[in-house]
């Protein structure tokens, strides 16, 4: 029997103000993808923007379904839409912000496992990670290093 110690680490800001200018302006973009949102059932409105290395900025914010699973996150949306538009470049960072229009979403407000997941996929294809920044509407940001910092023990292609 062995015990190992999985470690990651983030940083955190007290306000937008506290990010670099980049980072601001991206997590400004993810917040107006937000506006976006198709969000009827949950009131839940995320928004996305992936910055790319061709200078490209790619947004996406969740799309709900009365026929719920049907829906998707906005990380999703927005990592397919880059894929499908620029098939190949790589990501340089992602942003996400969250509100709600019955709570005041004063938490950071991570990607699901799914999305997690998703976008492990593309981290691990361009070799190169990307950090990840999330909010929700208002407080604390957090900047996390890579996206496989988020997932441990994730599953990829090597174990197919
Ligand atoms: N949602 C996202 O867009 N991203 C996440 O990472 C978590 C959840 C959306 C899905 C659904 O439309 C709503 O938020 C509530 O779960």
């Amino acid at each position: 029997m062995k015990q190992i110690k999985i470690t990651s680490s983030a940083t955190v800001y007290s306000n937008l103000g506290a990010l670099s200018t980049e980072d601001q302006m991206l997590m400004n973009k993810a917040i107006k993808a937000r506006g976006n949102a198709y969000a009827p059932y949950s009131k839940f409105h995320v928004g996305a923007a992936l910055l790319l290395d061709n200078g490209e900025i790619v947004l996406g914010n969740n799309q709900e379904n009365a026929a719920y699973p049907s829906g998707m996150c906005a990380e999703r949306v927005a990592v397919w839409q880059a894929g499908s538009l620029f098939p190949g470049v790589k990501i340089k960072k992602l942003a996400i912000s969250a509100s709600s229009t019955i709570t005041k979403v004063d938490k950071p407000i991570g990607p699901c496992g799914a999305c997690r997941q998703t976008l492990s996929e593309y981290e691990i294809n361009q070799k190169e990670p990307f950090p990840v920044i999330f909010m929700g509407e208002v407080g604390e940001i957090v900047k996390t290093p890579s996206l496989l910092s988020l997932l441990p023990f994730s599953f990829d292609s090597s174990y197919l």
